[in-house]
């Protein structure tokens, strides 16, 4: 059936007109696909998951876990970083009801609807802006930042996995943004990182980190190393990571 379903797709992707096709179906099916056919006309540089899948709630346990550590109080500052259309910031309040809650993306009609949503349910100390990277946040000025279901490509997930990624996203790139995230966090704040294609601790960020959460999943994403390569049979279970005093 699955075999029978990727063929038919790859019938209907040669047939002339199926770009158009697709563009006009993706703007109609939700706003989530809207958007992220609207971004794709023009890629922004940065672009990591360009598809805003998200829900409320996503990931309770890896919430529950950063609360526990961290507590709450006025003097939180907690980033999402790839907030999509907001779900995982207005999910994050009641675990955090005094923290103030950041959110960016780098699509901005993503950030539009977190706005609009933002002004109907009156949501104090919680701030939205579009951005593809934290350079314009201070140095050790967040407690938690997540990063959940950015570091990936929805391109790639095909049977079989392409054995390269780099024609979507770069390990450079994911380093870069990694290191970025660390600089911003405080001593002893967290980082999390969920349904990446890549490794945090083949970066250079991770020397700076301990591990303080895995989590093993019965299905976990493909994973890319540092030259951009399929990594066979590998598993990693790490997400959460303490940046050392
Ligand atoms: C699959 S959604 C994840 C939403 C939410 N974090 C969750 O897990 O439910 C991925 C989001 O990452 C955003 N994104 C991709 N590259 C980015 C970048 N360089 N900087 C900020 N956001 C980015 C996309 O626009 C998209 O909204």
């Amino acid at each position: 059936m699955q075999d029978s379903l990727t063929r038919l797709k790859s019938r209907l992707r040669g047939l002339p007109g199926f770009p158009l096709a697709r563009f006009l179906f993706r703007l109609v099916k939700s706003t989530e696909s809207r958007n992220a056919a609207l971004l794709l006309l023009r890629p922004p540089h940065g672009l990591y998951q360009p598809y805003g899948t998200t829900s409320v709630d996503r990931y309770p346990q890896i919430f529950r876990f950063v609360r526990e550590s961290l507590g709450d109080g006025p003097d939180l500052r907690i980033l999402s970083f790839g907030c999509s259309t907001g779900e995982e910031v207005f999910s994050l309040r009641p675990y955090f009801p005094r923290a103030t809650l950041m959110g960016i993306d780098i699509n901005p009609w993503n950030i539009y609807v977190c706005r609009l949503r933002r002004l109907r349910v009156r949501a104090p100390k919680t701030v939205f802006a579009v951005a593809g990277s934290v350079s314009h946040l201070a140095d050790a000025s967040v407690d938690a930042v997540f990063a959940m279901a950015v570091f990936r490509h929805g391109d790639l997930n095909t049977s079989p996995p392409p054995p390269q990624s780099a024609h979507r996203i770069r390990f450079a790139d994911f380093e870069q943004s990694v290191v970025d995230l660390v600089r911003v966090l405080k001593p002893g704040g967290l980082l999390v990182i969920q349904n990446a294609m890549f490794r945090f601790c083949d970066t250079r960020a991770a020397e700076h980190c301990e591990t303080v959460l895995t989590i093993e999943r019965e299905s976990p994403p493909q994973l890319y190393g540092p030259d951009d390569s399929l990594l066979q049979g590998v598993r990693y279970p790490d997400v959460v990571f303490r940046k050392r005093p």
